[in-house]
């Protein structure tokens, strides 16, 4: 296929041909050992494709999106009345205008009490299970309830929920449009809401124009920050594939209490203190990272990974000292940048009375 040639050309060029020598050997040696980030092998023509996006959304067969579910779950979203105070909503900390996040370390659930962990974006939800940084919620669904009923966030009882949506005309017509067959519940909240955050998707990044075969979408500084990612470097061992995320859980030496994981399925050592790897799309909007928010800049998780981890039994097998110069930072630095792309401006629905 010309497109695979194409690939394999780029790739090649982008390790060989722009750097020099000394560097291209080193590189190429830690592409082609196992385990060190290709994914779906050592061959350089998989590469590019293992993060080409998927053409199609995730199909959810025991909630099929539907136009009035995804109408109804934005302004249930939107709506502060779903909380107990009646000033908190899910977009209060998942904030369109900050990343689909709050902006803060950690956020600040019900009157104002700060929670236990960062908020994560809800940017490209639909495509990977399970949720929260310790996987806890098998489903958006069943995320969905986590938020609105607990006591530290929205503290919002189901039975209370239900109850004020009933009181309110334009949410009694909107859940029959929504569910024709079934009463408004806490189950069918949460359907809706976990509709529109599967509408919550970021456009064609640059990274992604290059990955189809637009030379000129990314710097050389970029270029050679994506082969650093998939080499020396080692980040796609864990950020695969075209959110750059495994979905899966590993302590990458974040101190801390918070075993993660670990709560969740206990007795497995390399459980202890990982937490679920987070997409890399539009990471440039959403500092402070990790997931206690401990890292406040970009700059700052690449010094991390590169010599900052804390060493402890648990840590992942792939964290090793990097050695990154100076350039080659601000090569990986300048990678990240292209994951972001121009999304169009979330609407704020009007809220039923
Ligand atoms: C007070 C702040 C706050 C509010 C309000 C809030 N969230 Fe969150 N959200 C968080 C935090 C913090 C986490 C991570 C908690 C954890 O992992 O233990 C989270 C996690 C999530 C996740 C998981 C993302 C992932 O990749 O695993 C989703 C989805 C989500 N929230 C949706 C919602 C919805 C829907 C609502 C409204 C019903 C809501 N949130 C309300 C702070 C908030
Ligand atoms: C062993 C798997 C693994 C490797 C290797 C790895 N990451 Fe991560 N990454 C994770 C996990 C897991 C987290 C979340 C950890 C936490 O919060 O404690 C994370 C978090 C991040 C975050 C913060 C995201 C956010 O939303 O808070 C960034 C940025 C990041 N990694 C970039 C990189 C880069 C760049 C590299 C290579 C230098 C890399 N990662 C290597 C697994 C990995």
């Amino acid at each position: 296929m010309p497109g695979r040639d194409r690939s394999w050309i780029r790739v090649a060029l982008l390790l060989c041909g722009a750097l020099s020598i000394p560097y291209c050997l080193a590189e190429s040696e830690s592409m082609s050992s196992p385990g060190t980030g290709l994914g779906t092998g050592t061959d350089p023509h998989t590469l590019l494709a293992d993060f080409r996006r998927p053409a199609a959304m995730p199909v959810i067969k025991s909630n099929p999106t539907t136009p009035e579910k995804v109408a109804l779950g934005q302004m249930l979203f939107f709506d502060p009345r779903l909380s107990g105070s009646g000033v908190i909503s899910c977009a209060t900390c998942h904030n369109p205008a900050l990343g689909w996040t709050d902006a803060l370390p950690k956020g600040l659930g019900h009157m104002g009490g700060r929670l236990r962990r960062h908020t994560p974006t809800i940017l490209n939800v639909a495509y990977g299970e399970p949720y929260f940084w310790d996987g806890r919620a098998a489903t958006l669904e069943d995320q969905a309830k986590g938020p609105l009923t607990s006591a530290a966030e929205m503290n919002m009882p189901a039975e209370v929920a239900v109850k004020r949506i009933l009181s309110i005309p334009g949410y009694v017509t909107a859940f029959a449009y929504a569910f024709p067959a079934k009463p408004v519940s806490v189950d069918t909240i949460a359907a809706a809401i976990a509709s529109y955050e599967r509408t919550v998707v970021s456009n064609s990044a640059p990274f992604d124009k290059w990955v189809a075969g637009d030379e000129g979408a990314i710097s050389p500084a970029a270029q050679r920050g994506f082969s650093l990612f998939n080499g020396k470097a080692n980040c796609a061992v864990c950020h695969s594939g075209w959110r750059m995320t495994d979905d899966g859980f590993h302590d990458i030496g974040i101190s801390g209490s918070d075993r993660g994981r670990a709560e969740v399925a206990p007795g497995i050592v390399q459980l202890e203190y990982a937490f679920k790897t987070p997409t890399l799309r539009n990471i440039n909007q959403r500092a402070p990272y990790m997931h206690d928010g401990s890292l406040a800049t970009l700059p700052a998780v690449i010094d991390h990974y590169d010599n900052g981890f804390a060493s402890r039994p648990s840590l992942d097998t792939q964290m090793h000292r990097l050695g990154l110069t100076p350039a080659q930072k601000a090569d990986l630095l300048a990678f990240l940048d292209t994951l972001t792309s121009v999304d169009s401006p979330a609407i704020i629905p009007q809220l039923p009375q």
